[in-house]
């Protein structure tokens, strides 16, 4: 993995790609958790948290500015096809079939931990391979937000399992993003 990420910083087209790969999951979850809100009852960690994720998109497309002049302007060129625009609504029916209580906080949990491997590895390799991309700012804040779902699903007997169907997901949408 952090061999393939090192090549991909390399290849600027694909990085670009990768970008707007992560960018894509990013803003996909910042609207799994809007539509998890409650018309009125709206907790502020939970605008926070819907918040942050958009913010996190939004940061990823501005860093594809740093590659090219022109970064794709929405999100029909991502790597992994069908099996990244398909990840959080794949997890989230695994999710479903195994409770129907605290979908949205497991969901979310298991993401949280993919992104709390991902990111450190991708920001490591970025900066091994001296580039001016950034995602430190997106690291921090995704501590918070697993910090904030631990407590929330303290108890929460489903957790193991959620993260081994988040990681059968994974391992087939890493296996598409390095063909
Ligand atoms: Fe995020
Ligand atoms: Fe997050």
């Amino acid at each position: 993995m952090e061999l393939y990420l090192r090549y991909l910083i390399l290849d600027n087209q694909r990085h670009i790609q990768w970008l707007n790969t992560l960018s894509y999951l990013e803003n996909c979850g910042a609207r799994k958790i809007a539509e998890a809100e409650h018309p009125t009852l709206v907790r502020r960690e939970m605008l926070k948290h819907a918040a942050e994720e958009f913010r996190h998109a939004h940061h990823l497309k501005e860093q594809m500015k740093k590659l090219t002049p022109e970064p794709p302007a929405d999100y029909q060129d991502i790597l992994g096809g069908h099996h990244t625009r398909r990840y959080l609504d794949r997890l989230e029916l695994a999710v479903c079939r195994l409770t129907n209580e605290m979908v949205y906080p497991l969901v979310t949990y298991a993401i949280e931990k993919r992104a709390e491997k991902l990111y450190p590895l991708y920001h490591k390799a970025l900066r091994e391979m001296k580039s001016n991309i950034t995602v430190m700012s997106i690291i921090k804040e995704e501590e918070g937000h697993l910090e904030e779902m631990e407590k929330t699903l303290e108890h929460n007997p489903f957790k193991e399992k959620v993260c081994e169907i988040e990681s059968e997901i994974y391992e087939t949408w890493w296996s598409k993003i390095v063909l």
